[in-house]
């Protein structure tokens, strides 16, 4: 399996892939987020393809000391397989290859079901409440 950057050409089938996953939300420009992602050098998204095909997907990015990851996304016919673990774990090598110490994510309170399949990869609820706030609105 070859695991990659994803092209530019390929980021309409990423968002396909995330919408089937249930990761997209109004809010969020999905096609924004990951231009941005291979635009800028502190993040990117990796990628399987398969038969041209976008299979798996997870964006990581980092501010120096936290690696984020978002997007972590298996095709429904291919879910179960080891996949996700795969991408979890290239995107986990990409930010140590950057001399990152440390990878987080944000899981939705509606998606809990998945915490398990981040706690057998060895992550840990980091007891924080995340805060924001959008900028692109008046307030
Ligand atoms: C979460 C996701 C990426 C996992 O990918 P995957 O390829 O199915 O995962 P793997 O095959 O590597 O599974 C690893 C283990 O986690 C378990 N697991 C996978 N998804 C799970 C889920 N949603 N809930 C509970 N356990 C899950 C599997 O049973 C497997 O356990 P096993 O090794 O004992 O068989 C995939 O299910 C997906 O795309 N889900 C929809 C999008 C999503 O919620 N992404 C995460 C956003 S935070």
């Amino acid at each position: 399996m070859q695991i990659s950057q994803l092209t530019a050409q390929q980021i309409n089938q990423a968002v396909a892939l995330w919408e089937a996953t249930g990761l997209t939300r109004p809010w969020n420009d999905p096609y924004a987020d990951a231009q941005r992602a291979l635009d800028t050098p502190t993040s990117t998204v990796l990628a399987v393809i398969e038969e041209d095909k976008v299979v798996s997907t997870a964006m990581v990015g980092h501010d120096g000391h936290r690696g984020w990851l978002y997007y972590v996304a298996v095709d429904p016919l291919k879910q179960g397989t080891g996949l996700g673990s795969t991408m979890v774990q290239a995107a986990t090598s990409w930010l140590v290859d950057r001399g990152v110490p440390k990878v987080q994510l944000m899981v939705r309170n509606e998606n809990a079901a998945v915490l398990n399949f981040y706690e057998r990869l060895g992550f840990v609820d980091q007891n924080v409440v995340v805060l924001g706030k959008r900028l692109d609105a008046s307030t």
